[in-house]
């Protein structure tokens, strides 16, 4: 698998976007923009990347998707080092865990603002450079690209959670937009799909209450595999949705969740 464009992936300062950023290096990408809120993150991630592979072009940059104009500066600032956008993967997020009497309204709408409108701010970003630049040729598909996006949404976008309702509601609506897109750029070479990560043994689920009773536990059982997944591994899925390998796949939802049960 090979990429000769120019990738990006917002949400790299930890988890599933460093891993993805990493993975974009062993896997022969030269030119990688990444960004995030937590700058030290990201570059802790910068280092790691050039100790796969140094002399690579890594453009570390805040990015703050609950921003506007933080989120088109990010993309502006990539296609003025790089020239143009190929491989894209949004997966900055968050999670407050909670059933719906339990949240309050701004809790809601902040989490809205980083998982739904935030991934959404990158997704409208990225077509609209992709709609400016030619499509080039792929290397191991016979068809052109003029790009390629991978979204991360999550099993939760997939199915219900007794104690997600705020959070499964913003994956839901990422394969929403996720689809829209698809379908609605196809013409123009352009592909737009998502993952749906099961559990995956980052910082972030330190931010489920063990007490709760959908707890990271019960979760795991939920998968056949009866283990968390590794960042790599939803890292490998972002990857083949963005390479030419997928080259005839759109507007879907990849589920990367060890076989769960009742999904
Ligand atoms: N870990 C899991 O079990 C799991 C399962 C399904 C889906 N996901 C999804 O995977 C994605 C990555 O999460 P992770 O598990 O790697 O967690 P993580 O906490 O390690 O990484 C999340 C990253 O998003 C960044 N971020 C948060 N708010 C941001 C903002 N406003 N602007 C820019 N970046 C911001 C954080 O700084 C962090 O680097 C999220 O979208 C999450 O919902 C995770």
């Amino acid at each position: 698998m090979r990429f000769p464009g120019v990738a990006t992936v917002v949400g790299a300062g930890s988890g599933i976007g460093r891993a993805t950023a990493i993975l974009f290096v062993k896997r022969g990408c030269t030119k990688i923009a990444i960004g995030d809120v937590n700058v030290a993150g990201l570059a802790e991630t910068k280092k790691l990347m050039l100790e796969v592979k140094g002399g690579i072009e890594v453009l570390d940059a805040e990015c703050d998707v609950t921003s506007e104009e933080s989120v088109n500066t990010f993309f502006t600032r990539t296609v003025a080092k790089f020239g143009r956008l190929d491989y894209c993967c949004n997966v900055a997020g968050m999670l407050i865990p909670g059933a719906s009497t339990d949240l309050s309204a701004a809790q809601y709408d902040k989490q809205h603002s980083v998982n739904c409108r935030g991934m959404w701010l990158c997704q409208r970003a990225e077509i609209t450079q992709m709609l400016k630049q030619d499509p080039i040729d792929t290397p191991d598909s016979a068809f052109q690209s003029r790009g390629a996006i991978a979204n991360v949404a999550s099993m939760a976008g997939l199915r219900g959670y007794d104690n997600l309702a705020s959070y499964s509601s913003t994956k839901h609506a990422i394969l929403g937009f996720t689809k829209c897109d698809a379908y609605g750029y196809a013409s123009k070479l352009i592909r737009v799909n998502a993952v749906c990560p099961g559990v995956i043994a980052t910082p972030m689920l330190g931010e489920i209450d063990p007490n709760d009773k959908t707890n990271i536990a019960e979760m795991t059982k939920d998968m056949a595999m009866g283990r968390q997944g590794q960042p790599e591994e939803v890292a490998e899925g972002l990857l083949w949705l963005c390479s030419s390998y997928a080259s005839f796949v759109t507007g879907i939802g990849l589920p990367v969740n060890g076989g769960m049960v009742g999904a």
